[in-house]
């Protein structure tokens, strides 16, 4: 099963934004879109999710995605936007609890106990009744993302997976938090779901990512593995800066190499 587009347009009066983007994700694995600011990331997202009007094909576990109703949809994908402004006073438990109404199936009892699961698992337990206006920008996306996680809880539904797709979910995250988004990335996928991250962390993405799409001015410049998309010269030329991979830092200073979530699962244990 698996996430295909071909040939994706999407224009801005007579701004090509996206000029005939190909993409695919497979169920079990995490792909990664990266690319400079403005290279077309969250329009990919968005045309892939639906969202917005676009040329070209979606096909999510081989159905169109144009010819699936919103309810149906939200029963195969849900989407982490990269920002989300919310003008009513509720709490973080609230918030997550919105991510139920897309429509999951189950009994009572298990969604009702899921939006504090949900909570514990981005390691916000005990914060069901805090009023999210007033959590730090990092504990807010991490409520989002519990928000997102309880609408397709199981990763696969009759034996079909379900999708995540999330847009910069560790942008506001200190680097424990980082390890603990990208290790619930992979358990979903591990169990069977698809996910499709944008990133903006190369570290984390040659880590974490199964495969990789380079964006730039709108095109695919480059598709594969990290170790295929990854290198000297076409980050160089993407970024427009000189960049170095495999290469240690300067003699003295200090190199920060993320390895795993450990503190962040005990804590969400706890
Ligand atoms: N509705 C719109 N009208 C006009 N231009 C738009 C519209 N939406 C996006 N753009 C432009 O399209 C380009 C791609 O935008 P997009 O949000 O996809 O970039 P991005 O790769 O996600 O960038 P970032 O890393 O900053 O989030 C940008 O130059 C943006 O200004
Ligand atoms: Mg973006």
């Amino acid at each position: 099963m698996e996430l295909r587009a071909e040939n994706l347009r999407v224009t801005a009066g007579r701004r090509e934004i996206l000029r005939g983007v190909d993409f695919a994700a497979r169920a079990g694995e995490v792909a990664v879109i990266a690319g400079p600011n403005g290279s077309g990331k969250t329009t990919l997202l968005r045309a892939l999710t639906g969202e917005i009007a676009h040329g070209g094909r979606v096909a999510l576990n081989g159905r169109d995605c144009a010819a699936l109703r919103p309810a149906e949809l939200a029963l195969l994908r849900a989407v982490l936007p990269q920002a989300a402004a919310l003008s009513f006073p509720f709490t973080a438990l609230e918030v997550v609890r919105l991510g139920l109404t897309a429509g999951v199936p189950g009994t009572r009892a298990a969604t009702g106990r899921l939006p504090a699961m949900a909570l514990a698992r981005v390691g916000l337990a005990g914060f069901e009744g805090r009023h999210f206006h007033d959590l730090s920008g990092g504990e807010k996306q991490r409520v989002q993302l519990a928000r997102v996680l309880v609408q397709i809880w199981e990763p696969v539904l009759d034996g079909a997976p379900r999708w995540l797709f999330l847009d910069e979910p560790v942008s506001a995250l200190d680097i424990g938090h980082q390890l603990q988004v990208m290790a619930i990335a992979r358990d979903y996928a591990r169990a069977g779901g698809g996910v499709v991250a944008v990133l903006h962390d190369l570290n984390l993405t040659a880590m974490h990512a199964d495969r990789v799409t380079l964006l730039d001015g709108g095109r695919v410049r480059s598709a594969g593995t990290p170790a295929e998309v990854l290198t000297d010269a076409t980050l160089s030329a993407a970024y427009h800066c000189r960049l170095r991979t495999n290469t240690p830092p300067p003699a003295g200073g200090p190199w920060i190499l993320p390895q795993a979530a450990d503190h962040c699962q005990e804590e969400a244990a706890e």
